[in-house]
């Protein structure tokens, strides 16, 4: 085997993740916690996260579902949903608690489960400002939900109504622009102070917007943000392979049931924990920038949390896997990505 063909990295930590609740996690979380070591648990429960309290039952829950082995290696860091009613006093008790990380911002109506998100951010200024103020970190889901707004223009003209102004409004809050998908939030977070920084996805990098649309409609390519144009994902891996410390691994792994995705109406999100760290390795790989994996999956991430490095490591080695065509998901199943056909880099 030639050097370049296996890689060595210290464990990653997955800075955005779907797991949902109840019958539903056992059948997710060991894929996340075979591969990372932590995981930003977004809170976009049917009944969101919006206290500390719940955080912690929630937490509770995740945990007696991971598999035994996992029990004490895992550690899942919770989120706050963030609506027009959290308190700014719920933010010292989030901090204090020390197991949660961040407060997600959804604009209501965004994606799934966001109808009860915020309607009117400025309204949620004094959040804001104690968020910057203890350290919290705000995590953004960056669409408008305008309807007259082309879908794939969302994320853009988000920039320009509210991110700039928030950004510019509280220099000091710690904010992670979730998911990017377009070469107009890389050069935000690129030209914007290192208090902003972005999770990119393994299924933005690896597809574009034709995906969706290769030879019949496609929904198990349907993920929000939407893929967008080829420019936009040339970007994406230029942004992710640079070295810059203000990129970082966020699978945004979003698990539906099969019969919710092939719908006349199917949900957004793609389910990705199965090849969490694997299509981040094929994606380096194949752009010659191996080297800035552990970079980009294991220290920009705990650096831009305040949170310690992880200390074991993991191997990857250029070997096929399969990937099987659906999975038991809670009582029903899920299609996973690239289902029936194969991970290119296999954990050793
Ligand atoms: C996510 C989900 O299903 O919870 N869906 C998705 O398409 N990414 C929500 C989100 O992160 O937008
Ligand atoms: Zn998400």
């Amino acid at each position: 085997m030639t050097v370049s063909s296996k890689i060595t990295i210290t464990r990653p930590d997955d800075w955005h993740l779907h797991v949902r609740d109840g019958k539903f996690l056992p059948s997710v979380l060991g894929d996340t916690a075979q591969r990372f070591a932590r995981a930003i648990i977004m809170p976009n429960l049917a009944d969101p996260v919006t206290n500390t309290q719940r955080a912690a039952d929630y937490r509770d829950r995740i945990i007696e579902a991971l598999p035994n082995e996992y029990k004490l290696t895992f550690d899942p860091l919770m989120t706050l949903y963030l609506t027009n009613r959290t308190n700014a006093s719920e933010i010292k008790k989030a901090m204090d608690s020390g197991f949660i990380h961040a407060v997600k911002w959804y604009p209501a109506g965004a994606t799934t489960n966001s109808d009860k998100g915020v309607s009117d951010i400025v309204g949620c200024y004094d959040v804001l400002e104690a968020m910057a103020d203890e350290g919290m970190p705000l995590l953004i889901h960056g669409e408008v939900t305008d309807p007259n707004v082309d879908v794939f223009d969302r994320e853009k003209i988000f920039i320009d109504q509210f991110l700039s102004g928030i950004i510019k409004n509280f220099p000091t809050l710690k904010v992670v622009f979730e998911h990017i998908t377009t070469e107009d939030a890389v050069s935000l977070v690129e030209s914007a102070s290192k208090n902003v920084a972005a999770t990119i996805t393994a299924h933005h990098m690896m597809l574009n917007r034709n995906a969706l649309f290769q030879g019949g409609i496609r929904p198990h390519h349907y993920c929000l943000p939407v893929l967008k144009r080829e420019k936009h994902r040339a970007a994406l891996i230029k942004a992710a392979t640079s070295g810059s410390k203000k990129f970082f691994l966020g699978t945004d792994s979003a698990p539906h049931t099969k019969s919710t995705k092939e719908n006349a109406c199917g949900c957004a999100g793609i389910y990705t924990s199965h090849g969490g760290i694997e299509f981040y390795a094929e994606i380096f790989d194949k752009a010659g920038a191996l080297d800035k994996l552990e970079g980009f999956a294991s220290f920009n991430g705990p650096d831009f949390y305040n949170l310690p490095r992880n200390h074991d490591k993991i191997t990857l080695q250029r070997k096929k896997v399969k990937i099987t065509e659906e999975f038991t998901f809670g009582d029903e199943v899920c299609v996973p990505f690239r289902a029936g056909g194969e991970l290119n880099w296999s954990i050793i």
